[in-house]
Parts: structure tokens; C-alpha cells; sequence
């Protein structure tokens, strides 16, 4: 039985990483996936895969997130395509690492935008469908929104994902009267395009962290991807507010050697 049978699911960030997984697995699980990014020709091209195995999906935009116009579009969009919205999977962000002190304003204020106000413009603009179809809506957080870091310069990346785990709090405070859940997915170091580019990066102190993480390894876009399938199916049905942390124990295990 696939857990997500017909369910119509709205995912950002659908070229590559975790948004891409979620992508393939929510259409494995029968959801109908409306997809977007700001890399239009790479989201198409999942949209592709996954008619390849035999899923469903359509692509809006080019989608940017950041801007109101574009998220009311891809909602509206996927609305009329499949007449509704069961689920919203906000994931598309992107990060920047400055120490405090050299960021100006707009370093810190263009990340938070990315990765905090997206989540508001996509919940708000998709809130009448939600409302309508009795939905969800699981955000992507961050184990940098629950602990700083030694290594890593991130005041505007932790402030963002904070706020998102919050935000989904609130969202869950909010739909609680018209049965919309909202829960918030939060990884710890996951083997992306994009981490690969900035804290796996061969230059970076971060490179090793993998032997650091309790569990051995670094997390895979699928181990989140599966979250999120988790927390959006009839199996999470009475879970909403939740936090789930998928970090391989990273977070809260103190380092040390394995005995
Ligand atoms: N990779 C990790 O270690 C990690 C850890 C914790 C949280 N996260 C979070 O997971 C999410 C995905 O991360 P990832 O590692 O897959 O990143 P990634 O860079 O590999 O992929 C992000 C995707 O989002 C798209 N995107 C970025 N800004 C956009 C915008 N304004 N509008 C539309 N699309 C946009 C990019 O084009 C890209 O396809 C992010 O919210 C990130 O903060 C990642």
C-alpha cells in the first residue's frame, strides 16, 4: 500500500538534493508532485525521472520562493492542474556562511529571506487549500536552528532555521482547528549538491564530520526524504508541532570514541 496514494503534494527545490529525493520518493508513494526551482531546466528533468518510473509530476515556473508572485503562481498552478492541495513540502533555501562581524546587513537579511520568509509566503499562500483539503505541511529545518556551531560561521543560516522550526509550531497551532498538521523535518549534515559545495567542500574543517556523527556516517537526501514521507502520510495522523531531528544522533550524542 503506498502512503501517499493521490495525494496532491507541493515540493520546492526539486533540481537537486533533498528537494529532489522528496520529489521521487513522494511520487513513489502515489503523490502527484508539483515541483519548482529556480534551476527550471534541472526540475524538469526530475519531473522527467519520475514519469520514468512511472509517477506523476508537473513543474511550475522557473519557481523563486523568495518572491510572493512566483509561490501564488506554482499554488495556483497546482491547484488547477489537480484540483487541490493535500500537502506543502517547503524546502528550497539557500545558505550563506559569514562570520558576524563581515556580514553586512543584506548577507545576513538575503538568507533569512530565502530560508525563513519562503516558508511564510509558501504556508500563506497555500493556507485556503490546507484549510480546504484537511492537509499538511512539513518544513525543512535544521540542526543549525538548535545549536551554534565552532566550525561554521552562521548566524543568518541558524536565525533562519530557528525561525522555522518555530514557524511550523505556529502553523500547527493554527491549523489545529481546521485539521491542517504542520511538522518540521530538521537534518543534520546530508550529502548534497549543496553541502558539497560549502561545508564538505575538500578546504572545508567540516569535511570530516562524518566521524563525528554517532552513526557513523553522513545523512543521504533519502533518509530525510523519508521523514517527510513519514510525517505527511496517514501514518503521522495524530502528529503535528513535532520536531524530528535526522542526524544520525549528531545533535545530542556528545563526541568520543566508540566503546
Ligand atoms: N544538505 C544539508 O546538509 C542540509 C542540512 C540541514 C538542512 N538542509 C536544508 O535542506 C534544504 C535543501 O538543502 P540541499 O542540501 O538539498 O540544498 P541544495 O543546494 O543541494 O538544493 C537546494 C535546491 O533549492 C533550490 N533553490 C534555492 N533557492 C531557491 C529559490 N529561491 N527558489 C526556488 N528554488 C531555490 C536550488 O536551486 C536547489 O535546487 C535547505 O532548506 C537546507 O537549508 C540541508
Amino acid at each position: 500500500m503506498r502512503r501517499l496514494e493521490g495525494k496532491v503534494a507541493l515540493i520546492s527545490g526539486t533540481a537537486r538534493g533533498l528537494g529532489k529525493a522528496a520529489a521521487l520518493r513522494f511520487a513513489a508513494e502515489g503523490a502527484l508532485v508539483i515541483g519548482g526551482d529556480l534551476l527550471h531546466d534541472e526540475a524538469l528533468e526530475t519531473q522527467r525521472e519520475i514519469g520514468r518510473e512511472g509517477g506523476t509530476a508537473l513543474t511550475a515556473g522557473p519557481l523563486d520562493v523568495t518572491r510572493p508572485e512566483s509561490v501564488e503562481a506554482w499554488v495556483g498552478e497546482a491547484a488547477e492542474a489537480f484540483g487541490g492541495v493535500d500537502i506543502v513540502l517547503t524546502n528550497a533555501g539557500s545558505v550563506r556562511f559569514d562570520p558576524l562581524f563581515e556580514q553586512s546587513y543584506d548577507d545576513y537579511a538575503s538568507p533569512v529571506r530565502s530560508e525563513l520568509d519562503s516558508v511564510w509566503l509558501t504556508a500563506r499562500a497555500a493556507w485556503p487549500h490546507l484549510t480546504r483539503s484537511r492537509g499538511c505541511i512539513v518544513t525543512i529545518g535544521s540542526t543549525a536552528g538548535i545549536s551554534g556551531s565552532l566550525t561554521n560561521h552562521r548566524t543568518a543560516h541558524s536565525a533562519a532555521k530557528g525561525g522555522v522550526i518555530a514557524l511550523t509550531r505556529q502553523l500547527a497551532a493554527e491549523g489545529a482547528a481546521h485539521g491542517v498538521r504542520a511538522n518540521c523535518v530538521s537534518p543534520g549534515l546530508i550529502d548534497t549538491e549543496g553541502s558539497r559545495g560549502n561545508l564538505l567542500a575538500d578546504s572545508h574543517p567540516m569535511r570530516d564530520t562524518a566521524q563525528h556523527v554517532p552513526l557513523g556516517r553522513l545523512g543521504t537526501p533519502q533518509d530525510v526524504a523519508k521523514a517527510a514521507v513519514f510525517l505527511a502520510s496517514e501514518d503521522a495522523s495524530y502528529v503535528s508541532g513535532a520536531h524530528l531531528v535526522v542526524d544520525g544522533g549528531w545533535s545530542v550524542v556528545l563526541p568520543g570514541p566508540l566503546t
